[in-house]
């Protein structure tokens, strides 16, 4: 390009971004009527009907009976609605941290919940059931005795299952994250019944006819309410729409849209299905077809991940190498420590506490993806700067006395002598480094990144089954490191024959 249209194009850029950023902050036609332009609602989005992920055409959005109520209250009261995602047990606390405006996902108000968060009336009625594998002979509470039973973290379901246990012998409570893990351990046998709402547990029985539900009596407080931090300005105005869209009927008719359609639907999607064969491998990919671009669509952020950390990860790692070799005690011993403290604590660990911990240290609410190629810098720095030291150290010394004889100053010797050849030693170990980089990089997912695993769990939380698509993320990893790995075979044999 001629360096004329260099400056144009990037002066077009740079209009553009003050452009963007101009109108973003012009005020918009309609004032808000809760005092704040944009609310950040909160859910967790493995609840179908409530909320879940659509993911038509490669798109995701999270839909449900919660969001159609956000959305009509977002226009009364004139604010924009911003949704983000976090597992159920997380809700409380980002609403405590005052991260988020409010929490709309089927929750129930319990006295436990009201110390530390408000809430608003509740909007819906809903029941415990007992989901079981078709045929079971559990019907009521008292059958659970000696079973082993699943409920999602965090949920009145776990409470309640607790107050069964204290009168029914022998329960062994079993929690998990989401639901639809609950369904698939059933489905596994390696539970024996489930407890969940009945909203919930009709969509899931119509998807899976090999599973059945019975409802039970309630254990304590039941319904949905809007969960708000404590204090917070909002619950008045959201309550009172909340009334109004209850007394105009309002609310009935979405839970008509959602509660009905929802069990229709997946019924449809499973009739359509061929019937699954019996024992053996039963897989059935025909179900995830028209996901597989919404998967296919987490790979560009996977590998952006990967190269920006091992990027950084690599120049962070020869900071730290020099730092080592610089025989100058204190920044070696500083050196050493923080690759000892970054070798020494699970990387998922890192992930959760960078993540977590800056909003509360630091009062910057930093974005999940940041914060995960942080980490992985970090980590992987520390791993990086111990192979790039061995890598340095193994170029031969004479070398190094042949340039310091020539009169080559040091920091070219080590630019132009030393670092060409250290670099083409430890390319393996390198390579090493980016393939688990790679892999490692599912463990954001479980700060909301949606990348390749996030993406596969999405689709196995919205189509009600959970091992397929967890197989075809498999298979794309695969396929990525076995290029990585091609590509960096390629590379080496050049750097020899270069020799
Ligand atoms: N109503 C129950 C509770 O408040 C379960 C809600 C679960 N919601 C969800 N989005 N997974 O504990």
């Amino acid at each position: 390009m001629k360096r004329t249209s260099w400056v144009f194009t990037v002066l077009v850029a740079v209009v553009v971004a003050i452009g963007t950023i101009v109108v973003s902050y012009l005020p918009s036609g309609a004032q808000s009527l809760v005092g704040k332009e944009e609310l950040t609602m909160l859910t967790s989005p493995d609840y179908p009907p409530y909320e879940f992920y659509e993911t038509k055409d490669g798109d995701r959005r999270i839909v449900g009976f919660d969001v159609d109520i956000a959305n009509y209250i977002a226009k009364e009261l004139r604010f924009k609605l911003k949704i983000a995602e976090s597992d159920f047990n997380g809700l409380i606390p980002a609403l405590q941290a005052n991260r988020v405006d409010f929490v709309m996902a089927g929750m129930t108000p319990t006295p436990e919940r009201q110390k530390n968060v408000d809430f608003s009336v509740i909007y819906y009625q809903a029941q415990d059931t007992i989901v079981s594998p078709k045929g079971s002979t559990i019907t009521k509470t008292a059958d659970l005795s000696g079973k082993r039973v699943g409920v999602q973290l965090g949920t009145i379901q776990e409470t309640n299952a607790k107050k069964i246990a204290e009168k029914v012998s022998g329960i062994q409570l079993k929690q998990l994250n989401r639901v639809p893990e609950i369904i698939q351990e059933l489905k596994a046998q390696r539970i024996d019944a489930a407890i969940i709402e009945d909203t919930i547990a009709k969509g899931f029985i119509s998807a899976n006819p090999d599973l059945q539900f019975t409802s039970i009596p309630p254990e304590g407080p039941s319904g949905s309410a809007i969960a708000f931090p404590k204090g917070s300005p909002l619950v008045e105005p959201f309550s009172r729409v909340l009334q109004q869209m209850k007394d105009k009927g309002e609310v009935n008719r979405l839970a008509a849209k959602w509660f009905s359609a929802s069990t229709t639907a997946a019924a449809a999607e499973d009739a359509q299905a061929p019937a699954a064969p019996k024992g053996g491998l039963n897989l059935d990919f025909g179900r995830i077809l028209p996901d597989l671009p919404f998967i296919l669509r987490g790979i560009p952020l996977t590998l952006l991940f990967t190269i920006t950390s091992v990027f950084f990860g690599l120049i962070w790692g020869t900071v730290l190498s020099l730092l080592k070799i610089s025989g100058i005690k204190p920044l070696a011993a500083v050196a050493d420590a923080y690759t000892s403290i970054f070798r020494g604590t699970p990387l998922l660990l890192q992930i959760a506490l960078v993540y977590f911990a800056t909003p509360q240290l630091t009062g910057y609410n930093i974005p999940a993806l940041l914060a995960g190629v942080l980490t992985f810098t970090l980590n992987s720095g520390a791993y990086m700067s111990e192979t790039i030291r061995g890598g340095i150290l193994a170029v031969d010394k004479g070398q190094r006395e042949a340039a310091m004889s020539l009169g080559v100053p040091y920091w070219t010797m080590l630019l132009d002598v030393i670092f060409p050849q250290a670099l083409r030693n430890i390319l393996p170990a390198l390579v090493n480094e980016t393939i688990s980089l790679l892999k490692d990089s599912s463990l954001v997912s479980t700060i909301g990144v949606v990348e390749l695993l996030r993406s596969a769990q999405i689709v196995g939380a919205n189509k009600y089954i959970y091992f397929e698509p967890l197989l075809f993320a498999g298979l794309i990893y695969y396929v990525l490191v076995m290029a990585l790995t091609v590509a960096a075979s390629n590379l080496e044999r050049r750097l020899r024959k270069s020799d």
